[in-house]
């Protein structure tokens, strides 16, 4: 099902940060990704609609897919059509990547796997049907969708960039937020990337990874107890704070822009300097 925005407003543009002394205009390039055709999973909410909308002020074509259409002030916002798919069922996925490539005029030569989910459950007490759900939504989906869109590039002789979202969760276990099932399927996802990256170089497809750390998305449990995670971001965060899904946005489309043109196979720690100590 497509739902598409009506308006074509951008927010969150660099109007506003030029000309003033000392401060560096972070802003998009408007035109770093002009005609570039994006495809987002996970694109309703958090890191995936920060990247949509970063996307979008670059100057990308893009589509997005979520298991659930945006609230329709979002989809007005960001002005990009969403499809409906479950990123764990390949029929969705076959067919969210071809309407994709039909909405965009060709398959889709950006990719972010950004559809996930993050579940805690002491490792006694996780069941099998947990554990399956979550490797099936945060590593299955992202191989599903990958594959698809890899398929479409490479029967195309097209070039393109795939990024997909892991976590710090992936480098370093926490005792104090039990997520054996998310750290597994996410330390997947990095061996995922590192495999994408050299069977499909030879196609001109980069294959990269971010890991966030502690991000301010929906997503996010350590503020639920705001003592606790205040005390965590000021002993286990250098940077003392939560990042954005916008900053985990900025870094993506670099990844996936051609300024990161000899880049891939890695995995860029996105954590305000946590796995440094
Ligand atoms: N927020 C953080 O602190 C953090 C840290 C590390 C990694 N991440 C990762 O970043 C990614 C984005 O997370 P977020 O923080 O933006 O969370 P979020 O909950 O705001 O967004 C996740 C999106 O994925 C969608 N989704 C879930 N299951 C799906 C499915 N089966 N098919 C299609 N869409 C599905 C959800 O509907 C939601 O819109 C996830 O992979 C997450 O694991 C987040």
């Amino acid at each position: 099902m497509a739902v598409p925005g009506s308006a074509d407003h951008i927010t969150g543009g660099a109007a506003g940060r030029a000309g003033r002394p000392g401060v560096r205009d972070q802003g998009p390039a408007a035109s770093r990704m002009a005609g570039r055709r994006a495809l987002v999973s996970g694109g309703a909410s958090g890191i995936g609609l920060a990247t949509v909308r970063r996307l979008r002020a670059e100057g990308a074509q893009v589509v997005a897919i979520d298991r659930r259409p945006p609230a329709p002030e979002l989809a007005r916002e960001t002005a990009a059509p969403f499809l409906v798919a479950d990123v764990t069922r390949a029929h969705d996925v076959a067919d969210a990547v071809t309407q994709a490539s039909t909405l965009l005029g060709g398959p889709p030569d950006v990719l972010l796997n950004a559809a996930g989910i993050y579940r805690m459950r002491p490792l006694l007490e996780l069941t099998p049907a947990e554990w399956d759900e979550t490797l099936a939504i945060n590593l299955r989906g992202s191989f599903l969708v990958g594959q698809a869109v890899a398929a479409a590039l490479i029967d195309a002789s097209l070039p393109g960039a795939i990024v997909n979202i892991a976590s710090t969760a992936a480098l370093v276990a926490d005792a104090a937020e039990p997520t054996a099932h998310y750290n597994a399927s996410k330390a997947g996802v990095i061996a995922l990337t590192r495999q994408m990256a050299v069977e499909w170089a030879p196609h001109g497809i980069r294959v990269n990874a971010v890991c966030p750390g502690v991000i301010d998305t929906p997503m996010l449990r350590l503020m639920d107890d705001p003592v606790a995670g205040q005390a965590y971001l000021d002993s286990c965060v250098p940077l003392r704070r939560l990042g954005t899904a916008a900053e985990v946005a900025a870094v993506i489309v670099f990844l996936a822009s051609d300024d990161a043109a000899y880049l891939t196979a890695v995995a860029v720690p996105v954590d305000g300097g946590s796995t440094a100590i």
